[in-house]
């Protein structure tokens, strides 16, 4: 049973009731969202219900696209685990620090999540062959879900992708192209292979159901906490879709009745090298402008123009939240401070996210009482070159080695 209601512009509000409708606003090409009719959901479901459920992302059917279980694509994505860092946080005087560390998630980060919704969805509406333009991680997921689907998959991503990316899309049987430029240039050769071959593009936002898997992260983070909304959430920035997710979740879960009014501040992590949400959001702008040269080791968050901007802009300033900077050194520090305080090797992108909420505690954006919740993307392992290549760039001889 659907509890979908249709699909409503998040721009013009334009709504499109049937659910097999999919992509884009047809009015104003902006991203659609996925609404529920939530007063069934809530007769329907109780938060106790859940205790009975499988401790996967499935768990919240009800709020989700996929409407049966035989059609739902999984390799045991989410309700990953919610770690105090009580070391971590005393050297930044944070009583309340964790992590949500979706690392553990099938193909090493949090991409499986959308991934997993989308090809769902995709299969169920008889989609056979999948493209993505990817900075790295989606692509892999996209390759991992679409071989569990049995549907064709080809991913473009920029030439200087981490190898692990690369050879997990090739290992899956996903058909690979490598673009001398940038993820925009990754998405022109997507459309080109759309129009000519009737392939299906699942980027960003630019069908609705992957951001349907994301926003579970916002439910799993609150039954975390006992049904309590932490003060502030930390999130790196590429596409966004991890903070327009959860942002989504939690007016949803506020329309269940599961949550009251309160919401996290949300905080929206760049790197120095390409910054554009951080930049549009300092001078007040609804939309981001493309960052010129982007340069920055977290390839993650190496997207110059999101798609989802002005989503990402409304999270941030309805919730009253931050969006800062950190340097490509600082994030590289980051990762060896995690690893050697908490014993967790986190991605570049989650570790910039450790260095932003330093740097909020030390100026007091945090106080020392609040819940924070770090949103570590992915595992470190998947980094290995760009890491070793940074250090090599910019680590004098000898720093870095077994001593501490
Ligand atoms: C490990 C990791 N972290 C963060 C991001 C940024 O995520 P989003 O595009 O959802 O903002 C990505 C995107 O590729 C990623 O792979
Ligand atoms: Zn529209």
């Amino acid at each position: 049973m659907s509890f979908v209601k249709h699909l409503e512009c998040s721009r013009c509000g334009h709504n499109i009731p049937k659910i097999e409708t999919r992509g884009v606003c047809p009015l104003c090409q902006s991203p659609l969202l996925v609404r529920y009719n939530l007063h069934q959901v809530k007769r329907h479901v109780k938060k106790t219900t859940l205790l009975d459920r499988p401790t996967d992302m499935w768990r919240y059917l009800e709020v989700m696209p996929v409407d049966a279980d035989e059609d739902i694509i999984s390799l045991g994505e989410g309700y990953t685990p919610l770690l105090p860092l009580s070391r971590l946080g005393k050297s930044a005087r944070l009583r309340n620090l964790w992590v949500k560390d979706e690392s553990v998630n099938p193909t090493g980060t949090f991409k499986a999540r959308g991934l997993s919704a989308a090809v769902s969805m995709a299969r169920k509406l008889g989609f056979k062959k999948l493209a993505i333009p990817s900075a790295g991680n989606a692509g892999g997921a996209l390759a991992a879900y679409g071989a569990r689907a049995g549907l064709e998959v080809f991913v473009v991503m920029p030439v200087d992708t981490p190898s692990a990316n690369v050879m997990e899309c090739r290992m899956t049987g996903a058909r690979v192209e490598l673009v001398d430029g940038l993820i925009g240039d990754a998405a022109k050769r997507v459309n080109e292979l759309q129009a000519a071959e009737g392939w299906f593009d699942v980027s960003t936002l630019k069908e609705p159901y992957r951001l349907e898997g994301k926003k579970i992260l916002g439910y799993e983070i609150v039954e975390q906490f006992r049904w309590k909304v932490p003060d502030v959430i930390v999130s790196p920035v590429g596409g966004g879709m991890a903070l327009i997710g959860i942002w989504k979740a939690l007016q949803e879960m506020e329309e269940l009745g599961w949550i009251t009014s309160q919401r996290p501040r949300m905080v929206a992590v760049q790197s120095e090298g390409c910054a554009p949400i951080v930049k549009a959001f300092r001078e007040a702008a609804t939309t981001a402008e493309p960052w010129v040269r982007p340069v920055t080791f977290a390839s993650g968050i190496r997207i110059p123009k999101p798609f989802g901007d002005t989503l990402i802009l409304q999270a941030l300033r309805e919730s009253r939240g931050h969006a800062l900077a950190v340097s490509d050194e600082s994030i590289y520090s980051a990762v060896q401070q995690i690893s050697r305080e908490e014993g967790l090797f986190i991605c570049p992108e989650g570790a910039a996210g450790w260095a932003a909420i330093r740097h909020l505690s030390e100026t007091g954006w945090i106080n020392p009482d609040e819940t924070v919740v770090l949103l570590n993307t992915g595992a470190g392992l998947k980094y290995i070159d760009a890491l070793n290549r940074f250090a090599k760039e910019h680590q004098p001889v000898g720093a870095g080695s077994e001593k501490r």
